[in-house]
């Protein structure tokens, strides 16, 4: 029996947002993310009379079944395979969360893909064809902090381990704000964001914020990590509200707890936040503050959920599901 491919998903401190080839999502800047503990996908292929998604032991129809097996082909072209294939996935990725699961799902059936053709590919390779699936998937190939370089074309774009086990305290609370479908696609989001007048600027910026990021990692320097996580999520939001014609993922909670993380650092609670492509929020503080932060969440707002994560593995092969 081959093996099941485990992938982590990440959350971006330094994000993603702008696709300079869209067909090969090679993106216009570099990004950089912490790899979590508590969310990741499980998935094995297995050959098949007719092409079929599971999730979570159900079969899959329509756009997302769709988008898994446009990716299998995309491969098998690649790699030069063929033949019908079943994708048997299990997402551990809480709805609760509010976590997007794509990063997890293509860095896992990259993986999979990998294991059930028996490739011979190192991790850069395996980087770059989870990258083919999603941006972020690329990340996903490695635990603790990865940077995936934006590059120019197939072959320099990929992410790398910056720090795979890193001693460092920084605990994620993701908190969960509305767990629907996101309102517009982070594919379309980022291509509208390009109409911003503040887009060339927020591409400019880029190797600085990258470069300060990785110098706060190095130092080990929590506080300097949130400020630039917040400074660049807070960035690419800002390019989106002044798209034309603007947009927003941002719901009227997601303001809420962006105040209460000021007021909480106000009072010496020591807490940042970034956001992706959505309007759940993931706040970055250290292990002591973890309580505070939750009660005061749980506090303000009634039906909010909160889940706790740290830092997790890259890519594991399994005999079992566990
Ligand atoms: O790769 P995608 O399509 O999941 O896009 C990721 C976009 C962000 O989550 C907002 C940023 C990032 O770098 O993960």
């Amino acid at each position: 029996m081959k093996k099941i491919a485990r992938a982590h998903t990440n959350i971006a401190l330094i994000k993603y947002w702008g696709k300079q080839n869209a067909a090969l999502r090679i993106p216009l800047m570099s990004s950089l993310s912490m790899t979590l503990d508590a969310f990741y996908t499980d998935t094995y292929l297995e050959p098949s009379q007719q092409e079929q998604f599971y999730l979570n032991g159900k079969l899959i129809e329509g756009p997302e079944a769709q988008r898994v097996f446009n990716y299998l082909h995309l491969l098998q072209r690649r790699y030069g395979k063929s033949g019908n294939l079943s994708v048997h996935s299990q997402n551990h990725v809480p709805t609760a969360a509010g976590l997007a699961s794509s990063s997890s799902a293509f860095a896992a059936l990259a993986a999979a893909f990998a294991e059930y053709y028996q490739l011979a590919v190192n991790e850069t390779e395996l980087s770059r064809m989870a990258r083919l699936g999603s941006g972020s998937a690329s990340r996903s190939v490695f635990g603790g902090f990865a940077v995936w370089q934006k590059g120019t074309d197939d072959q320099s774009s990929f992410a790398y381990s910056l720090d795979s086990n890193p001693d460092l305290d920084l605990q994620l609370l993701a908190v969960e704000i509305n767990t629907g479908a996101k309102k517009r696609s982070s594919t379309k989001g980022m291509q509208a964001a390009q109409t911003s007048p503040f887009f060339a600027p927020w591409i400019k910026r880029n190797s600085l914020e990258l470069s300060q990021m990785i110098n706060a990692i190095k130092n080990h320097d929590f506080t300097r990590i949130g400020q630039l996580a917040e400074l660049n999520a807070s960035e690419m939001h800002a390019v989106n509200l002044t798209a034309q014609p603007g947009f927003t993922y941002f719901e009227p909670t997601t303001i809420g707890v962006i105040q209460l993380v000021h007021e909480m650092r106000q009072n010496g609670i020591e807490v940042y936040y970034t956001i992706d492509a959505g309007p759940n929020v993931k706040l970055l503080c250290q292990l002591k503050n973890v309580k505070i932060v939750k009660e005061k969440l749980v506090s303000a707002f009634d039906h909010v959920k909160i889940i706790n994560a740290s830092f997790g593995p890259g890519i594991q092969y399994l005999d079992n599901y566990e």
